[in-house]
């Protein structure tokens, strides 16, 4: 980890910065692309524009997920910072725009700093910089990194304890595997009795499932394109976003809805000094979003050394908010 100090940082507490968040990036797409079965991880959706088109999705009529969490976090912030308790510090495991955040920040009784991780190194830096401004008196110490690998986190000086901050469902993109393993990487990385605070989508009636994944104004299908347009500029690949097209399916062994781009014709895409042929119809898989009940949810939490505490649900039991403690 390095402490980065030649940026301009601001309003910024410190800034901090995994080497890992660069250096995989062209081995996964290369793994990826050669599989039987072509994927890509969608943790390369959140360039810059990507990251902007997830907010746009936040907002859609279809995508109930954000707004049915942000209703939670609004109706029971005092509940949640009651749980934390005095002078913790919150740690926010893919952070984006750092909007949700703000509920919590507001009720928390005197945090001691908001340490933001994610890996899109600008979109990172300057929400960031914008939640400084609005919480002068808060230390903000954002750390570009993977958060599903393991992270030393800076000392805060005059720290309680510390709670992580994972909203979103995006723990759904994990497989269930995976899921475990990072539950147990961000239980080591927060130490023993501190909590986190987690959303996690619900099954329910796959009509809203499939909806919430093809809304109508076509954003979702933007946003699954986009991670075409962001590796090529990164990598310097040449996959065409205009001859691939976005599907959304419910697996129902899985119990997860699968994004893919689905390629329009026969085509060979070409980087550096490999080839990867498409025949049409073929896919890349691009991300899963696991649905959970709540004893399932529960159930990979325990595996994974965590308490469940206590959850929160809406009352069309679209959505879950979970309170785990590290065992
Ligand atoms: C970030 N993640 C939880 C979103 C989801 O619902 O799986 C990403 C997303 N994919 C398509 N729409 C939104």
């Amino acid at each position: 980890m390095s402490n980065i100090k030649e940026l301009d940082l601001g309003p910024l507490h410190d800034y901090y910065e995994f080497e890992h968040a660069v250096s995989d990036f062209k081995a996964s797409v290369i793994e990826g692309l050669s599989s039987p079965q072509k994927k890509l991880s969608s943790k390369y959706f959140y360039d810059v524009r990507g990251s902007q088109l997830f907010d746009k999705i936040t907002e859609l009529p279809e995508y109930y997920l954000s707004r049915t969490e942000t209703d939670l976090l609004r109706i029971y912030a005092d509940e949640f910072a009651e749980l934390i308790g005095e002078g913790s510090s919150l740690i926010e495991f893919g952070s984006g725009s750092s909007t949700k955040v703000r509920i919590l920040l507001n009720a928390l009784q005197s945090p001691t700093a908001y340490v933001p991780i994610d890996i899109s190194r600008e979109y990172l830096i300057q929400s960031a910089k914008e939640l400084a401004v609005s919480y002068p008196d808060l230390p903000v110490v954002p750390i570009c990194a993977d958060y599903t690998r393991p992270i030393k986190l800076p000392f805060i000086p005059n720290e309680n304890s510390r709670a992580g901050f994972f909203p979103g469902s995006t723990i759904g993109n994990f497989t269930y595997q995976d899921a475990v393993k990072f539950l147990r990487t961000v239980a080591n990385d927060l130490g023993s009795g501190n909590g986190l605070l987690i959303g996690v989508d619900l099954k329910k009636d796959v009509k809203i499932l499939r909806a919430a994944y093809n809304d109508a104004a076509g954003v979702t299908a933007e946003f699954n394109l986009n991670i075409l347009r962001h590796i090529n500029r990164a990598l310097g690949v040449d996959m065409d976003p205009n001859e691939f097209t976005h599907d959304a399916l419910w697996n129902h062994e899985k119990g997860r809805i699968e994004m893919h781009l689905v390629s329009k014709c026969n085509q060979t895409v070409y980087f550096e000094n490999l080839e990867f042929e498409f025949i049409e119809g073929e896919s890349i898989h691009t991300e899963n979003s696991h649905k959970y009940t709540i004893e399932g949810f529960q159930s990979l939490a325990a595996l994974a050394g965590w308490e469940a505490c206590k959850y929160w649900k809406d009352s069309n039991n679209l959505y879950s908010i979970h309170y785990l403690r590290v065992v």
